[in-house]
């Protein structure tokens, strides 16, 4: 059967504009999340706290997350390394996301690390969190398929979950970084997860649209038990680090889907496309989302 409810994890201030080549004004992101905030979102990652060099649209971290940290929602911020989770901490930041890969050379390309050395990174960052009682999520990229390595063998990403879990993430991200992934594959996975112990309540997704998959992917997660669905606000988005990563799948196709199945998520979503509407404007194209183009009149 399916959920009566999904939480939303949306990302497309993080996840979304990372990958934008023009700045986007501080102020512009802050009245970004604050719309999202006013759509019946209440899982809104906002930034992340990484090196200024690796991703210059995010630089602006420490000036944003003031701006937006009164928000009645939860503002997850991703943190690599200890630097930064120091660096959210000061700011106050309660949930913070470290980010794995399943594949070597994807760890090497955005973490500058092997993946062993990754885990190694975030061990610290993890303990720290927990001991002041910190939300801590932890994504695992290239769960499916990986530019470099093709098509990733399940046993390789069992381990890493494994790896996150132990370590005392408190849910875990299956990311589809560059959207290879079909929901045989995803039932497949996630299936052997559980088989490995994983229970499904730590489990979400993370699907990237590059092949139209994604929404396929989410119903067959849902299938499998999983309530916790990340989404970027008009489908914004990409990974530097990855080429032939385009935007996650977008929170209004998902929310039109969930809606048809009767599946609540407390999402307005007519305030939400014209969130999506704005913040095009602001980018200077259209949104990729085939329900903000159904409906609205951009
Ligand atoms: P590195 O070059 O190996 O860094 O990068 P290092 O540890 O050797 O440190 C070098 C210098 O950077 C030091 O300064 C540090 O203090 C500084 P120095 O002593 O030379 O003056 N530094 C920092 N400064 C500010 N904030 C920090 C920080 N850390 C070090 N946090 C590093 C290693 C991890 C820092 C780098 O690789 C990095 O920042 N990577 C981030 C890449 C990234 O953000 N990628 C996108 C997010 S992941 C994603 O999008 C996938 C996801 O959506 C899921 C999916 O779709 O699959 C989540
Ligand atoms: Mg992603």
């Amino acid at each position: 059967g399916l959920p009566a409810r999904v939480r939303i994890h949306e990302v497309g201030a993080r996840d979304g504009l990372q990958n934008e080549k023009a700045t986007v004004p501080t102020a512009v992101k802050a009245e970004f999340v604050r719309r999202l905030a006013g759509t019946g979102l209440t899982t809104i990652e906002a930034t992340s706290f990484v090196h200024p060099k690796w991703v210059p649209q995010l630089a602006d971290a420490e000036d944003l997350y003031p701006e937006i940290s009164g928000l009645p929602v939860s503002l997850p911020v991703l943190v690599p390394n200890e630097r930064g989770l120091d660096r959210a901490l000061a700011l106050g930041a309660r949930r913070v996301a470290v980010f794995a890969s399943a594949t070597e050379s994807f760890a090497k390309a955005n973490l500058n690390r092997t993946v062993d050395e990754a885990l190694a990174m975030f061990e610290p960052v993890v303990t720290r969190a927990k001991g002041e009682d910190v939300h801590v999520r932890g994504y695992l990229s290239m769960c499916f398929g990986d530019p470099w390595e093709g098509p990733v063998p399940i046993p390789q990403v069992v381990r890493v979950c494994r790896a996150l879990l132990d370590m005392g993430c408190d849910e875990l991200s299956l990311g589809d970084t560059i959207g290879v992934a079909t929901p045989g594959h995803v039932t497949a996975l996630l299936t052997a997860l559980t088989g490995a112990g994983v229970p499904v309540s730590a489990l979400g997704v993370h699907f990237h649209d590059t092949y139209g998959q994604a929404l396929a992917n989410t119903l067959a997660a849902l299938q499998q038990g999983v309530t916790t669905v990340d989404a970027s606000a008009g489908g914004l988005g990409g990974c530097p680090y990855a080429k032939s990563a385009t935007g996650n799948l977008a929170t209004e196709d998902l929310v039109w889907m969930l809606r048809g199945l009767g599946i609540d998520t407390g999402v307005d979503l007519g305030r939400l496309v014209a969130t999506s509407v704005w913040m095009a404007a602001h980018l200077g194209r259209p949104s990729p989302s085939r329900t903000v183009r159904a409906l609205s009149h951009q």
